[in-house]
Parts: C-alpha cells; sequence; structure tokens
C-alpha cells in the first residue's frame, strides 16, 4: 500500500490545495494531509491547527482515501512515522520553485529514502496563495471559487469577508 504526504500550513485551505489535494489522491492508496502547526509564519496563523484540521476534513469528505492530521516535527520524521514515503507538493509559478527546491533537498538530505514530488498547479490556481486569499477577505472582497465554500464561511466569519 502506497501513503502520500501532502505536508502544508493552510492557513487556509485553497481551491489550489484541494485540487493538489484531489490529484494526490488518484494517485495513492491513501493520501494523509499533514497540517503543520506553524506558529512562527507570517505573525503566526489565523486559523487554530484544530480549525484547519477540521476545515481540510470537511472539503475533503468526498475523498474516502484522504485523511488530515496535524504535526509538529521535522516533515521527514512526520512522513517516517506515518508510514508515507512521498511527500507531495504543489508548484505554481516559477516563485515557488527556489523555496520548494531546498526543501527538497534538505529533505532528502534528512531521510533519502522519502521522495518528493511535484505537481503543477493548473493555470486557474496558479496565482492563487492563502495569503493572497487572506488580504482579499481582510478588505471585504469575495474570496468564492478561490477556497472550498465551508473555507469561505469561515474566513467571512474570521475576517467579515463576503
Ligand atoms: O504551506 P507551506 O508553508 O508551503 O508548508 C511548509 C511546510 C509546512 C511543508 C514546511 O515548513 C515543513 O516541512 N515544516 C516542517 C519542519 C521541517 O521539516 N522543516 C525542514 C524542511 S526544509
Amino acid at each position: 500500500m502506497k501513503r502520500g504526504l501532502c505536508p502544508g500550513t493552510f492557513d487556509p485551505v485553497t481551491s489550489g490545495h484541494l485540487d493538489i489535494i484531489e490529484r494526490a489522491a488518484a494517485l495513492f492508496d491513501e493520501t494523509l494531509v499533514g497540517v503543520a502547526v506553524s506558529p512562527d509564519k507570517g505573525g503566526g496563523p489565523l486559523f487554530s491547527v484544530d480549525q484547519r484540521v477540521a476545515l481540510i476534513e470537511e472539503a475533503t469528505q468526498h475523498l474516502p482515501n484522504v485523511f488530515v492530521q496535524p504535526f509538529d516535527t521535522l516533515l521527514v520524521d512526520f512522513a517516517k512515522r506515518e508510514g508515507a514515503t512521498v511527500i507531495i507538493k504543489g508548484l505554481r509559478a516559477v516563485t515557488d520553485f527556489e523555496r520548494e527546491f531546498q526543501m527538497a533537498a534538505l529533505n532528502w538530505r534528512l531521510d533519502s529514502k522519502i521522495e518528493t514530488m511535484f505537481i503543477m498547479a493548473i493555470p486557474e490556481y496558479m496565482y492563487l496563495s492563502s495569503s493572497a486569499v487572506k488580504e482579499i477577505a481582510r478588505h471585504g472582497g469575495s474570496v468564492r471559487g478561490l477556497v472550498p465554500d465551508n473555507v469561505a464561511v469561515a474566513l467571512e466569519r474570521a475576517l467579515g469577508a463576503r
């Protein structure tokens, strides 16, 4: 049985993330979505780790081979503990490449048995990010379609998005 791991901060999960998770779910017997606690990222996440996990669980209800767990360790240690052999990351524009290249190389250095695989974002989601979604929401713009419906509702509650 092959288990893949889609890691991220997911603050919050976007339609672009969901597309990558769906495509990973079609490639692996099981796909684990690993939600990094990431307390330091960008002044702290908007949503707590439990909220981020719950939002992804709701948004992936249609995917029976996807499950979600938080983690607060090195990614390779989490992968090993959960029996995942492949890390799957989405790649958007070239701007992602430098950072993802560094993480893949360091993860390989930490544990060369764990492979990193990249899935290209579809053009519609190439420029979508959690931070852009939060910025739109903070200014009262519509995030419908950019995030799963349940996330749009959560953003509305948290930031007053439409
Ligand atoms: O949503 P992001 O910011 O792209 O996710 C980054 C994440 C959570 C995958 C990355 O920060 C991570 O792997 N964190 C766990 C700590 C770790 O293993 N760091 C070493 C990898 S270079």
